[in-house]
C-alpha cells in the first residue's frame, strides 16, 4: 500500500527554528516530528512511502531514512521545488500513485489513539476520499468541514472566519487514484496555492467524499507554533514516561508490523545502544 508524506513548505510560522532546518526535522521530544506522521502511515498498512520535500532538504532527508529498508520499507523521494499548496503533492507524486490508491499525510500531523491503525486502515480501504474531522475550539486556522442533522457532509471550507462547526479536517487523508486528474485540473487559489480543500470539495460534490469524525479518545495536536510545538512535545514526554513506550516509533512499529524481524532490529540498535532511543528498543527486543 502506498503513501505519501508532505515534508516541505516554509516554516515561516516558526522562524528562526527553519531559518537552517525544515520544519518537520525539528525535534518533538525526543525525535524528528516527521517520525510521528510516518509512523502513522505505516500502522495504516502503506509500506511504499514517498517523501515530498524541498530542494534544499533532500540530502537531509535522504540522510535520515535512506531507501527505507531497514524498516522493511520503500522509501522514495519527490522534490517540490516551491511551497505551491499541499494539492501540489499528487502533481509531483503522479508516476509514485500510478492506479493506486494513495494515503497522504502532512509531515507536521501528529496523531496519538490506540484505535488510530484501524481508523486509518479504514481509509485505505474506502472508496473515494476518505478524510478525518477532529473536534476544536478553534477551528479557523484548518479546513472546516460542515455536516447535515443526519452526520453527512455538506460543507468544507479552508481557514473560514466564521466557521459553520468545530469539525476541523485534520492532515490525514484517502484518495483514489482519480485525485491526480482532480489536482491538475484546479485553479490556484488566493494564496495561490493548489488547496486540499478545494480537492476535497469537488470529492463532496461528486458524493464521492467520506468525512470520519474522530471521537475524543484521540488526541491530534498541532505544531504550527512555537507554544503548540512545546506542548506536543510535553505531550510526547508525559505518555511516553508514564507508560515505558514510545510514540512515534518507526523501528518498533516494524518490528510489531512484521516488516523487520528480530533480527533486523537487533542490527538498527547495534550502533545506537548507548542512546536511550537504543535502550528502549533493546527492552522491546528482550521483553516484546
Ligand atoms: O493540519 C491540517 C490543516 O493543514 C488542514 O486543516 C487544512 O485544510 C490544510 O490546508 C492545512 O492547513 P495549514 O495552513 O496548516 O497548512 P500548511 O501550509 O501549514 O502546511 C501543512 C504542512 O504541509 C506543513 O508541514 C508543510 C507542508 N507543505 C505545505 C505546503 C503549502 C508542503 O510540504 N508544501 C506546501 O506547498
Amino acid at each position: 500500500m502506498k503513501g505519501i508524506v508532505l515534508s516541505g513548505g516554509s516554516g515561516t510560522r516558526l522562524y528562526p527554528m527553519t531559518r537552517a532546518a525544515n520544519k518537520q526535522l525539528l525535534p518533538v521530544y525526543n525525535k524528528p516530528m516527521v517520525y510521528y506522521p510516518l509512523s502513522t502511515l505505516m500502522l495504516a498498512g502503506c509500506r511504499e512511502i514517498l517523501l515530498v520535500v524541498n530542494p534544499q532538504d533532500e540530502a537531509s532527508y535522504r540522510r535520515l531514512f535512506g531507501d527505507g529498508r531497514q524498516w522493511g520499507l520503500a522509501i522514495d523521494y519527490a522534490v517540490q521545488p516551491t511551497p505551491g499548496g499541499i494539492a501540489e503533492v499528487f502533481l509531483v507524486g503522479r508516476r509514485f500513485i500510478g492506479g493506486d490508491r494513495v494515503g497522504l499525510i502532512l509531515g507536521d500531523n501528529m496523531f496519538y489513539g490506540d484505535a488510530l491503525p484501524a481508523m486509518a486502515e479504514r481509509g485505505m480501504r474506502g472508496q473515494g476520499a476518505v478524510i478525518y474531522a477532529y473536534w476544536v475550539s478553534d477551528p479557523r486556522a484548518y479546513g472546516v468541514v460542515e455536516f447535515d442533522a443526519g452526520g453527512r457532509p455538506v460543507g468544507i471550507v479552508e481557514k473560514p472566519e466564521a466557521p459553520r462547526s468545530n469539525w476541523a479536517v485534520t492532515g490525514l487523508y484517502f484518495y483514489d487514484a482519480d485525485v491526480c486528474d482532480i489536482a491538475a485540473g484546479l485553479p490556484r487559489s488566493g494564496r495561490g496555492e493548489l488547496e486540499i480543500t478545494d480537492v476535497n470539495a469537488r470529492y463532496l460534490k461528486e458524493g464521492r467524499l467520506s468525512v470520519e469524525k474522530m471521537g475524543r479518545g484521540y488526541a491530534w495536536l498541532d505544531t504550527g507554533t512555537p507554544s503548540s510545538l512545546l506542548r506536543a512535545a510535553q505531550f510526547v514526554e508525559t505518555v511516553e514516561d508514564r507508560q515505558g513506550l514510545q510514540i512515534g516509533c518507526p523501528e518498533e512499529v516494524a518490528w510489531r508490523k512484521g516488516y523487520i524481524d528480530d533480527s533486523g532490529l537487533a542490527e538498527l540498535i547495534e550502533p545506537i545502544r548507548d542512546s536511550e532511543y537504543g535502550k528502549y528498543l533493546q527492552r522491546l527486543l528482550a521483553r516484546g
